[in-house]
């Protein structure tokens, strides 16, 4: 008999395997193909990766370890979880305020970038991106963004799609997506790696990803590198509270966190190490920026034996990575709205749905009829994107580390993260406070402020 919807458990993970697909899902996205490979390609190369790493594990990590824990312990979306953990002070649930304006405004721009990559892939298929010469790939990109039509109907293409998985649920939508896609994307990534290896200009390519050049790193370089580690990790604005509230009280939450943020890690190196030796080979420039996927990635391959079923199922990859991630960043407005004021999820998908057109659209128009509006010197695009990963993330992981460290408290996080007692884990928690009270909030606050030019 169907239980009657007032006392219907609430939808969650069913296993552990499926916990670690949906968050790892989570964090590989468009930041692993797209963000890391550019931003490494333009900040001098393994010098960024060392501080893009150092933020992992001084803010990224402990912040994503804090989050998880909180979602768990109050079963509830990015706002209420504050209201739930802290009754006596309402203004904690600005944070999940501000998680659930950040998830509308990274998918502003990020259904953006996934609408050209689900275009890329009918356009490598059918043959018209591949060129081996840039200038072709270049025009090819060009047009598509500047056509107002195609750019938002991409989006809206990837908007109901990633609706359509929302709306089938936690465990039956978003843990068996994810368990089903994640394979498939390594299996992809590494077949583009080993053939990428093989070219020769592999050892200059990965020459170019492991040797360090400090001489770039700047204070806004640094709070790049701080951004990306948010960013990848999706911690800072609500991801990782929603989804902690669908993890299983027997779940070991510190450990979870780490093995995501290593395979993360990975996938991010793996995908250098089939950009870079590929851009070297054909005598591309690694300081292509975000066009990187988008121009050189065709150009590249396309010169290469089989390169069009290579083009094909890069892209293939980038939709499958994006879907994960996107899927995460919309169930925290539809979980805040599920819970809060009891609509569907049909309903509460339709409504984020329909409001992330109306604002992704502003994002999809900035190569068009919007180009020229700018605010602070940046497209809609370009603003919603620095906005999140250089401010609202940092700001919002600074927080989070503040509520836990000052407020919540160490005998919380102990009985949170050990399971009630459940775990012998003593010394991780002790790391893992003494981070998140000290050493994560002065590490971002300083960051914030240099790369903000404050101090
Ligand atoms: N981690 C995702 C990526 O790298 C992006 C993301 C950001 C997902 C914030 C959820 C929340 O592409």
């Amino acid at each position: 008999m169907e239980t009657p919807k007032a006392v219907k458990a609430r939808d969650s993970f069913t296993t552990g395997l499926g916990v670690i697909a949906a968050t790892l899902g989570s964090a590989v996205g468009l930041g692993n193909i797209w963000k890391f490979p550019a931003l490494t390609g333009l900040n001098g190369g393994a010098a960024f990766i060392v501080v893009y790493l150092l933020s992992t594990l001084m803010a990224g990590l402990p912040v994503m370890i804090a989050e998880l824990m909180l979602g768990r312990r109050s079963k509830s979306d990015a706002l209420t979880t504050f209201r739930v953990l802290h009754p006596e002070r309402e203004s904690w649930s600005l944070i999940g305020a501000a998680g659930v304006l950040s998830a509308f405004l990274i998918l502003a721009f990020y259904t953006e970038v996934a609408g050209w990559v689900f275009a890329y892939i009918f356009k490598a298929a059918s043959g018209s991106i591949l060129s081996a010469d840039p200038k072709v790939t270049s025009a090819a990109f060009a047009k598509l963004i500047a056509d107002p039509v195609q750019s938002v109907f991409w989006q809206c293409v990837v908007i109901a799609f990633v609706g359509a998985i929302i709306v089938m649920g936690v465990s039956k939508g978003i843990e068996k997506t994810t368990k089903r896609l994640m394979p498939v994307l390594f299996l992809i990534l590494v077949m583009i790696g080993v053939r990428s290896l093989m070219l020769p200009g592999a050892a200059q390519g990965l020459d170019f990803l492991f040797r360090p050049d400090f001489s770039k790193v700047t204070g806004a370089v640094v709070l790049t590198a701080m951004g990306l580690a948010f960013f990848k990790l999706s911690v800072g604005m609500g991801t990782m509270i929603t989804y902690g509230s669908y993890f299983r009280n027997d779940q070991n939450v510190p450990m979870t966190a780490l093995r995501v943020m290593l395979a993360d890690l990975t996938v991010s190196i793996l995908a250098g190490v089939a950009i870079f030796p590929a851009v070297f080979t054909f005598g591309f420039k690694p300081e292509a920026g975000p066009s990187l996927l988008f121009i050189t990635i065709p150009a590249v391959f396309s010169q290469m034996p089989f390169g069009n079923v290579f083009v094909v199922l890069f892209f293939v990859l980038g939709a499958i990575a994006s879907t994960g991630a996107m899927l995460s960043i919309m169930e925290v407005p539809v979980a805040y709205l599920h819970q809060r004021f009891g609509v569907s999820r049909f309903n509460a998908t339709a409504a984020t749905g329909i409001l992330l057109a109306l604002i992704g659209s502003t994002a999809a128009l900035s190569n068009s009829v919007l180009a020229e509006f700018k605010l602070f010197g940046m497209t809609m695009f370009d603003l919603y994107d620095f906005l999140t990963s250089n401010l609202l993330m940092p700001v919002g992981g600074l927080f989070i580390c503040i509520f836990v460290g000052w407020v919540w408290g160490e005998k919380q996080v102990r009985a949170a993260l050990s399971n009630d007692g459940q775990l012998q884990n003593g010394a991780v928690i002790r790391i893992f406070f003494f981070i998140v009270r000290y050493v994560a909030p002065v590490t971002i606050g300083v960051i914030l402020l240099r790369g903000l030019k404050i101090i």
